[in-house]
């Protein structure tokens, strides 16, 4: 407890313990053939607008779970003079009744966590601890920016006055922020970066991933039932080429928060740059080509348990997921043998099954560039296993977990956001370059390292430019307040997100002097 002060992260489910897990399964697995409806909503009020788009599983894509109605530019722009109007007087209220507010949506969300989780599954294919994982991340992200933002923004700072001035700092809230969020943490991104702009007193306009409006529709729902009011925030699903990029390049806007490729960061950088009006910041979350590197001291039989964990779960859709593996030529052989069998046993299927290793990947786009790139990949490499793929799989869009060997980074021109790993061997005389082209990438998200040689491992962990290094462990699955996340160079901006300085960029300051 003294690790997280007074607030202590959510509780998960132990699925090995069947008297605990059955029950949940059942109850998850009620939602398989609900059917959803979402839309926009402005000013606290749904809108059915003329353009309905269908939302269809990954995992069985001839299935629609729902329906959702999109904005559009005129849409967008109402929401945004509300928002606009709305933020003055939402920056004012103590920030013990914002943090109050997050505090009952954490509640509401663990109230309704078994549809959440029945929705990520079939909106964004993800599988049953992915899906308890999710709303847990939500939920902590929540009670930490409200005890966060309390000690943060509670009161006025004072300051010297040595004239006889009464000088004071307050911290408030920018104005509108806009929220914009990938499909791969479709709840637990998509509530991050909105409840942090909202408990630090901003107004919100949030835009999911197309993929995924379902989850975050019903997100929203819980939020303005937790009381934070309508017109502070409204949600605004539809194209990111069109609503996305019309919230960006809007002159009154406070900020953007964005999670997603590094292609889109940059594109909304330039349309912020391209503005007239106030500058306001830009929090961009991006891609990686993460790396792990182990030497000869580590242990096989863990090493591969962790690369299969971190190249794999979550189909390989996580921005931390393992991509390249470094290996030193003396155990290579050994770890190449244990890999196969590993992967030799990994499910493939329906991710509301409890036996499921490995799910889709998001969409048929995905699939068709995720398979290009293996058969492209693998003229220059040589193959090292691929997963078995039980009948289930044709009708969805899978993509067979697939290891293989190629000769150097430099080979990959670009983040393959998927069950794939690369793997490189290297001799020790080596380590040197091979450290210079991991920083030569020019991502920086996470890093790997397996060593039992401690000064080894600290010195590697010293000059991987990278926001998250994980030691004799695997590299996904970072904790609220524990691991707090986020990169630098291609991979992101800062602050990392459940972290303590998360909040600081969503804030400004006004110095008031005082000689009433
Ligand atoms: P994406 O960049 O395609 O889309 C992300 C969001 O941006 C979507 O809501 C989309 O509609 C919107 N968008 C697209 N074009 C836009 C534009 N021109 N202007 C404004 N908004 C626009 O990413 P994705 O495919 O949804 O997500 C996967 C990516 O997200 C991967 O690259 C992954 O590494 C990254 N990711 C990073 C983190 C992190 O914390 N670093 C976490 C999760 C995912
Ligand atoms: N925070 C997520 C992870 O660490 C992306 O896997």
């Amino acid at each position: 407890p003294a690790m997280y002060g007074e607030r202590k992260n959510s509780l998960g489910l132990n699925m090995n313990i069947h008297s605990q897990a059955d029950d949940f399964i059942a109850a998850v697995q009620q939602y398989r053939d609900k059917q959803w409806q979402g839309g926009p909503i402005v000013d606290g009020k749904t809108v059915e607008t003329d353009h309905q788009v269908s939302i269809t599983s990954p995992q069985e894509t001839a299935k629609q779970v729902g329906r959702i109605y999109w904005g559009d530019k005129k849409l967008a722009e109402q929401a945004l003079q509300s928002a606009n109007k709305a933020y003055r007087a939402w920056r004012e209220v103590p920030v013990d009744e914002r943090a109050t507010c997050l505090e009952k949506f954490a509640d509401l969300m663990e109230a309704n966590r078994n549809e959440l989780i029945a929705l990520c599954s079939v909106e964004a294919g993800k599988g049953l601890q992915d899906g308890i994982d999710e709303v847990r991340e939500a939920v902590d992200f929540c009670r930490y920016y409200a005890k966060e933002a309390r000690k943060l923004m509670d009161g006025e700072i004072q300051l010297p006055g040595p004239t006889g001035e009464d000088n004071k700092l307050k911290l408030e809230g920018r104005g509108t922020f806009i929220c914009i969020s990938p499909w791969n943490f479709p709840l637990a991104i998509f509530v991050g970066q909105v409840v942090a702009a909202l408990v630090t007193g901003n107004s919100v306009i949030a835009k999911p991933a197309e993929q995924t409006g379902l989850i975050a529709y019903r997100a929203v729902q819980l939020a303005l039932e937790a009381g934070i009011p309508g017109n502070v925030l409204h949600f605004m699903p539809g194209s990111g080429a069109e609503v996305g990029s019309f919230l960006t390049s809007q002159e009154d806007i406070g900020g953007v928060c964005f999670t997603g490729s590094t292609y889109t960061a940059q594109a909304i950088n330039r349309a912020l740059a391209a503005r007239t009006g106030p500058i306001v910041p830009l929090i961009a979350e991006t891609g990686g080509q993460n790396a792990m590197l182990i030497d000869s001291t580590s242990l096989p039989e863990q090493v591969v348990t962790d690369v299969v964990a971190s190249a794999f779960q979550s189909a390989g859709q996580r921005c931390s997921a393992l991509r390249v593996l470094f290996v030193q030529d003396d155990i290579a052989d050994r770890i190449f043998d244990l890999l196969r069998g590993a992967m030799e046993e990994l499910e493939v299927g329906d991710p509301l099954l409890h036996e499921t290793d490995v799910g889709p990947v998001i969409d048929g786009i995905a699939k068709t560039n995720l398979e290009q790139h293996i058969s492209d990949i693998q003229q220059a490499g040589r193959l090292i296993a691929r997963a078995p793929m039980p009948d289930y799989t044709q009708g969805g869009t899978f993509v067979s977990p697939t290891a293989i060997e190629i000769d150097s980074i430099s080979q990959l021109v670009k983040e393959n956001f998927g069950p794939i790993l690369h793997v490189i061997r290297y001799k020790t005389e080596e380590l040197d370059d091979v450290i210079d082209s991991i920083n030569g990438t020019g991502y920086g998200l996470t890093f790997g390292i397996h060593s039992r040689n401690e000064t080894f491992a600290y010195d590697i962990a010293s000059r991987v430019d990278v926001g998250n290094v994980y030691i004799n462990r695997n590299q996904i699955g970072a904790i609220v307040g524990v691991q707090p996340f986020g990169g630098r160079g291609m991979s992101g901006t800062g602050p990392k997100a459940g972290g303590p300085h998360y909040l600081t960029r969503f804030i400004t300051e006004k110095t008031r002097s005082d000689n009433i």
